[in-house]
């Protein structure tokens, strides 16, 4: 097995356990345990995995070709290094300070943004040009377990370079990318109703809408608004 390969499997291994402490702990605290009997109900969900789901097939990524750049016009995308994030950092923050299309809090800490961007997903991408950082993409699984095979996916682009098409290459490479990755299908679940743009480029790109969730997003502008849950399947 390749450093590469251990790195992922162990990577693989700490997302299932959390994912186990967590959904053992919500459904604890959902039913009305105390917080000490929701933590001890998230150990024991963690200690009773079944760790064979995360060896089947297709659950581990593949080794992630670090090194290869996807030409675009005027721009590459690469995996993302340490050294992007100040570049992602420049355009998140604002993003999620204007509150109209992550639920990210708005006040959010550089070093949570950090973690969800770059650390939790299982692959984060940037689009460069002119050696700067212009767009940014994550893909991790939406769900663990039986779930595991369909991923989730954010995308961002710098205000300065909006309708140039960064987006739609960041989504048609995180398609080939979620396909080598061994997913075999993208759930988008919280798609604001006023981003016209992001709803008219991912209808654009092959997602269809499977949902609407009434009211699920809180606009810093609008208030509260429609949120679409958008599906592709990776064919
Ligand atoms: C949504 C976002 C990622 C788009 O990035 P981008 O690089 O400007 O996207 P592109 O240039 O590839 O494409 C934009 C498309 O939206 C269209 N568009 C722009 N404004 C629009 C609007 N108000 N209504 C409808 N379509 C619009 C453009 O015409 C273009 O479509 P076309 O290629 O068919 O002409 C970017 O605006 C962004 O980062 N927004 C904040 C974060 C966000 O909303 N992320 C998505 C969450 S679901």
């Amino acid at each position: 097995m390749t450093r590469e390969r251990e790195r992922l499997l162990a990577e693989a291994v700490r997302q299932a356990c959390i994912d186990a402490w967590r959904e053992g702990y919500e459904a604890a605290s959902m039913s009305g345990l105390c917080a000490e009997g929701a933590l001890e109900a998230g150990l024991s969900a963690v200690q009773n995995l079944d760790l064979t789901s995360v060896f089947a097939l297709g659950r581990i990524p593949q080794p992630a070709a670090q090194t290869q750049v996807a030409k675009f016009d005027g721009f590459d995308v690469r995996h993302a290094t340490p050294g992007d994030w100040s570049g992602i950092w420049s355009f998140f923050r604002p993003i999620v300070e204007a509150g109209e299309s992550y639920p990210y809090p708005s006040d959010i800490s550089e070093d949570a943004a950090r973690a969800a961007w770059m650390d939790t997903p299982s692959a984060t991408y940037v689009a460069v040009r002119d050696g700067r950082v212009v767009g940014s993409y994550y893909l991790k699984p939406n769900q663990p377990g039986r779930g595991a095979h369909v991923c989730n996916a954010g995308y961002m682009v710098d205000p300065a370079a909006r309708g140039g098409g960064v987006a739609t290459a960041l989504c048609v490479h995180s398609q080939a990318e979620a396909r080598r990755l061994g997913f075999r299908a993208m759930q988008f679940n919280l798609v604001v109703a006023s981003n016209a743009a992001a709803i008219h480029l991912w209808r654009k790109l092959g997602f269809e809408q499977v949902g609407v969730l009434p009211r699920a997003f809180d606009h810093a502008r609008l208030g509260l608004v429609d949120a679409l849950v958008l599906y592709r399947w990776l064919d």
